[in-house]
């Protein structure tokens, strides 16, 4: 008898004791479907809902917790790591387009940055959006030398020797090579081969594996070779990263070159002069898509000109120059069992969809996300009724979808099914991690109640806590080796890490402690414990990007950590200057609004984020034991390096985004406003205020003539 769906409060203590027996039987085998196989069969929230749940019931009844308790183990098996390569140029991603209209905006804007009039042509090349998973392939004087897997998109793993045992891949390059040259592109897995491998596994017995693309990943992803080599892989080239010479100046040159050193390239890719064509050219992949022997997600266009591409840049992590053109989300149906709420790391309350499980797009789905009490409510963010204002209950069909990779949403709901006892949902207005109230703060910019309802618990929500700590060690925060977010759940819960300061202090207290070392407790031995605390070690010096965005402020994604980095340079330097902001009449106030691309929004989240006396404390001691490296001023050499500049009135030769995104490329920083801090005004006609507070402070204003000159253009 299972007592799975009691709950823990109205457990018995006999019940209690089958309940933690059940599941750390349960969560044992989902470590080792995750950890050992590679393959897990819920979600990271379905586990996560087990582990809570055994904690819950652990903290009700403390005399029944097992010596084998799940909250006590660490991770499964520890399998020997890939190396690690850093990229010579990063791997990006591509940016979405949704719509007609989405890619019809995305073309005006590259036009807008180029300032490109529309009798201008533009020729762009669109291609399938292959799913797979990208490599990047180092040829040096025509030799794979590297295989390496995207990773973070700065740093992946070297798969080299499994690399080589895909046959599109060349170890040779057919011809003329350049000296070093970068091959991009996808490995995937055919649908029949897919097929093929599956029903292998099915007579075998063994697990059947969930669709072309995780199987790709995980056979490229094996440690022994032999494995990748009976999996038959296949890879399309597309793109490149570091090269020495390019061997075209056009996309579809560099493509076509692929294609003469060898490599399988896709022919679906097609130069199209206008929107139009390019719209075209996606319907008639729609229709060729079921029929292709690979699966395929969207259609990428990209601007086929190379000066041009190199004029657009990137924007964070995507170039301004490309973009996705996703294929409609598949849609699913089936019945709404549960919300649950679940608590981020700045106490944002998210209400969770619980499913009957539903296959869409090749992964069974059982909860998806409901965004916020007015979601549920039929409202949207403006305001505004959403599916005509029918609201969602437990119990209700509802229609689901699930575009790419992302978590799957809740698009409508079937009145007519909805049973007849049915009743609203009535959203939480206390906070179920630690019971603090929850509440809705006023929009200050449109005088309306936030859709999001936050615990107000701050620093005593555990909740929060453990979120924050999970972001701290995230992919693109400090990214420790061997502690993800279980660990940080679980050394947060055993109080061994309850705040970022003491992920590094856990070494010495560990060998100082009279208590369970680390390597005593389940799921940890000598050698694992050696290890986390070398990888703990290894990341006392990050970059200051990396430590401003792990920091985990409101507002500061990973793209505002940057310009924070850039502009400030130094931990030391960024951490005085947010104290000093809190007073809104300071100067250091006044300078952190002025950094273009910074707004008041995210301003006012970063003082009162180190106004907060608990937080200010908690960074100066991370930065007893972290010492993040100072922002490296790039392009050295360039006569603008370091100078803020900022840009006025209308510039002719190129438009407004573009002269900030080339004085970044520069080294400069550019600036919304003048102040002391300017270095230098770039005027073009019509400019007023700016130009007029630059002369009176006594700052060099130029023309876009002489800013080309000295460019050296
Ligand atoms: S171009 C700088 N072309 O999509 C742009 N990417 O969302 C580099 N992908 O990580 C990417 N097919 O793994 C490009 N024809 C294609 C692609 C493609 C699939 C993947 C790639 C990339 C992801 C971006």
């Amino acid at each position: 008898m299972s007592f799975a769906t009691i709950a823990v409060e109205q457990l018995t203590e006999e019940q209690a004791a089958e309940e933690l027996a059940r599941l750390a039987a349960e969560i044992e085998e989902h470590n080792r479907h995750y950890h050992t196989d590679d393959m897990p069969v819920i979600t990271d929230a379905e586990y996560d809902a087990l582990k809570q749940r055994n904690l819950a019931i652990e903290a009700r009844f403390p005399a029944l917790k097992r010596a084998d308790s799940p909250s006590d183990r660490v991770g499964g098996a520890v399998l020997e790591k890939f190396e690690k390569v850093a990229h010579r140029v990063a791997m990006l991603s591509l940016d979405n387009a949704f719509s007609e209209d989405d890619v019809r905006d995305f073309v005006a804007r590259v036009r807008r940055f180029l300032k490109l009039s529309e009798n201008v042509p533009l020729p762009m090349t669109a291609e399938p959006k292959i799913d797979g998973l990208s490599l990047s392939l180092r040829y040096e004087a025509g030799q794979l030398v590297t295989a390496a897997t995207r990773g973070d998109g700065a740093v992946g793993e070297n798969v080299t020797a499994n690399a080589r045992t895909i046959r599109d891949i060349p170890q040779v390059l057919k011809g003329e090579a350049p000296d070093v040259m970068e091959v991009r592109g996808e490995v995937y897995l055919t649908k029949a081969d897919f097929a093929v491998l599956n029903d292998r596994q099915a007579a075998a017995g063994k697990q059947i594996y969930v669709n072309p693309r995780n199987t790709a990943a995980g056979s490229l992803r094996q440690l022994d070779t032999s494995i990748t080599a009976s999996r038959p892989l296949k890879f399309f080239a597309y793109a490149w990263g570091e090269c020495s010479a390019l061997p075209a100046e056009t996309q579809m040159g560099v493509v076509e070159q692929f294609r003469d050193w060898g490599f399988s390239i896709n022919p679906l890719m097609k130069r199209c002069d206008t929107v139009d064509e390019l719209i075209e050219h996606y319907r008639l992949i729609e229709a060729e898509r079921a029929g292709l022997a690979y699966d395929i997600d969207g259609v990428v266009y990209k601007v086929d000109d190379l000066a041009l591409q190199g004029r657009l840049g990137f924007i964070s992590r995507s170039p301004r120059w490309a973009i996705a053109h996703k294929f409609p989300a598949e849609t699913a149906t089936t019945v709404l069992t549960d919300i649950e709420i679940q608590v981020g790391r700045t106490g944002a309350l998210s209400p969770v969809a619980r499913l009957e499980p539903i296959t869409v797009g090749g992964v069974v789905v059982s909860n998806a996300t409901l965004h916020n009490e007015d979601y549920i409510a039929g409202i949207g963010s403006d305001g505004q009724p959403i599916r005509e204002g029918r609201d969602l209950r437990v119990g209700d069909t509802v229609t689901i979808y699930r575009a790419g990779d992302v978590i799957p949403k809740v698009l409508d709901v079937d009145l007519s099914k909805r049973p007849a006892n049915s009743e609203p949902y009535v959203f939480p207005e206390t906070c179920p991690a630690c019971g603090s109230p929850a509440t809705r703060e006023v929009n200050e910019k449109t005088g309306r109640l936030d859709s999001v309802r936050r615990c107000t618990g701050g620093l005593i929500c555990p909740a929060q806590a453990v979120e924050k700590l999970k972001h701290f060690v995230s992919r693109n925060a400090f990214d420790i080796d061997g502690f993800g977010a279980k660990q940080a759940e679980a050394f947060y819960h055993a109080g061994l890490v309850k705040n970022p300061a003491e992920i590094f202090t856990l070494a010495a207290r560990d060998e100082a402690s009279e208590l369970t070392k680390l390597k005593n407790r389940e799921g940890w031995g000598e050698q694992s414990a050696a290890n986390l605390f070398a990888a703990i070690e290894d990341r006392r010096s990050v970059d200051l990007q990396r430590f401003i965005f792990a920091l985990g402020i409101r507002h500061v994604g990973e793209g505002n950590a940057k310009i924070l980095a850039r502009t400030y340079q130094s931990a030391a330097a960024f951490v005085e200057a947010m104290k000093a902001g809190h007073d809104l009449e300071s100067e250091a106030w006044e300078d952190l609004v002025g950094i273009d691309g910074i707004g008041p929004t995210v301003a006012h989240a970063l003082v009162e984020f180190f106004g907060e006396p608990h937080n200010a404390a908690i960074v100066d001691e991370l930065l007893t034991h972290v010492h993040p490296k100072d922002a490296e001023p790039v392009a050295s050499d360039s006569v603008f390096a370091g100078k803020t500049i900022v840009f006025t009135g209308s510039l002719e030769r190129m438009s407004r985004d573009e002269a900030k995104a080339m004085a970044e490329r520069l080294g400069a920083k550019a600036a919304g406003s003048v102040s002391k801090k300017t270095d230098l005004v770039v005027a073009g006609p019509g400019a007023g205020s700016k130009r007029k507070k630059a002369i009176e402070l006594d700052i060099e204003v130029i023309d876009e003539d002489e800013w080309f000159a000295r460019l050296g253009e």
